[in-house]
């Protein structure tokens, strides 16, 4: 079965734009990755502030591929200049604080951000 990794990020108000046009200038890289099934980036309504990237995967071990690949850092490279090259966000779990929030396009978008991950127990799709 399927293996789900949702990004969960910490957004600020006045950084929420910015974040929406950094995933729509996003590399497109992932849809080439093995073992990759799903991408939506979730937008907050109700119930929390948190945005949600939504991955799918065949196997763990197809996302830690992808995670360790030139993809992930190329698909990653517009938050990594903007967190001054640190790094390609390498996120194992660990909250990052690397938020200013001062709203300029400046710094990353996200305050914050942790992986979760879950198992498909069952999925549906609409009887055709
Ligand atoms: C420190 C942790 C992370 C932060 C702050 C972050 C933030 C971002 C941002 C702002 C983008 C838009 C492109 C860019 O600005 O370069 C992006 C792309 C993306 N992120 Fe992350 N990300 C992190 C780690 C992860 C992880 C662990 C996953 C997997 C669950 C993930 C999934 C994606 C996907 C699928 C894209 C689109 C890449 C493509 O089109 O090839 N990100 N991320």
């Amino acid at each position: 079965m399927s293996v789900v990794k949702i990004n969960v990020l910490t957004v600020p108000a006045e950084m929420r734009e910015t974040l929406e046009k950094r995933f729509s200038n996003r590399a497109g890289l992932v849809e080439s990755a093995d073992g990759f099934e799903w991408f939506e980036l979730l937008r907050p309504v109700e119930g929390t502030d948190l945005y949600l990237v939504y991955t799918r995967w065949r196997s763990e071990e197809d996302f830690q591929r992808w995670q360790e690949s030139q993809a992930f850092q190329r698909g990653h490279a517009q938050a990594a200049a903007e967190r001054g090259g640190e790094g390609h966000g390498q996120a194992q779990g660990q909250a990052h604080g690397h938020g200013h929030g001062h709203g300029h396009g400046q710094g990353p978008a996200a305050s914050a951000s942790e992986v979760w991950t879950f198992e498909v127990v069952q999925n549906a799709s609409p009887a055709s």
